[in-house]
């Protein structure tokens, strides 16, 4: 696992972008794996700067998000797929048909995870999956006690997750209190993980999951079984 600390949320922004401008440089038909929740909000705003500075184009990117709400309807102000529709993929010259988002909506929510599984996979993987952590460890919406070898399923999400995005919400008055997420072992099969934090109230979770014992208890701590993970933190979730 590699760590990069950095002096704060701007510079974390950077760097992470970085990271993945330079996949995009590299590789143009890239496929990413994008989270939504506070922390991405500045690494989205740079990975647009790059491409209106003609840096890098996502013509050819392709795109898996990490989770959806369930009941949720695109439309509304709160889903994850408004989000990313205005943090990134509005700014930039992504085609519609290369995004891919879980749908809260699907008559059959089984169904939709196992074709989610399906779409991954024909899609030859996911090159870099972007993760935030949740302040109980969690990523995507895997909460403590999920198991490893899960993958693409609904989940019943904890009160701490439901009070967290309350927060966010705009539309909502009450929070979903069921998602849709990848699971532990669709995340650990991306060629690389690149995880960001950042600020005081995630730094005893970063700790744990990046330094403590590896446990189902905290999601985040498997990402150090992965190959080739990077956690990029800013100096207050770093506690540096
Ligand atoms: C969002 C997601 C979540 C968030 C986590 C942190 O797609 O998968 O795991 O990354 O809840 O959220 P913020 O960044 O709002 O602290």
């Amino acid at each position: 696992m590699k760590i990069i600390i950095t002096r704060d949320y701007q510079e974390m922004s950077v760097r992470a972008a970085q990271l993945v401008i330079d996949l995009i440089k590299q590789k143009p038909d890239a496929v990413l794996g994008l989270a939504t929740g506070r922390t991405p909000i500045g690494f989205y705003q740079e990975l647009v700067k790059a491409y209106l500075r003609r840096e890098i184009s996502f013509a050819k990117v392709k795109t898996f998000n990490l989770d959806e709400y369930v009941g949720v309807n695109r439309s509304s102000r709160d889903s994850f797929w408004t989000y990313m529709q205005t943090q990134l993929f509005s700014q930039v010259d992504i085609r519609q048909e290369n995004i891919n988002m879980l749908d809260g909506t699907a008559s059959n929510l089984q169904d939709e995870c196992i074709n989610y599984e399906r779409l991954i996979e024909d899609a030859g993987g996911i090159d870099l999956q972007l993760l935030g952590i949740g302040l109980d460890g969690h990523i995507g919406f895997c909460e403590p006690g999920t198991a490893v070898d899960k993958r693409t399923f609904v989940v019943d999400l904890t009160e701490l997750t439901m009070q967290s995005n309350q927060e966010t919400f705009t539309e909502l008055k009450k929070s979903p209190s069921q998602g849709l997420t990848m699971g532990p072992a669709t995340i650990m099969e991306a060629r690389k993980i690149l995880l960001i934090a950042n600020g005081k109230n995630k730094r005893a979770i970063v700790k744990k999951a990046l330094y403590g014992s590896v446990t189902t208890k905290v999601p985040a701590s498997i990402l150090q079984r992965h190959l080739d993970c990077t956690c990029v933190l800013d100096a207050l979730a770093s506690g540096e």
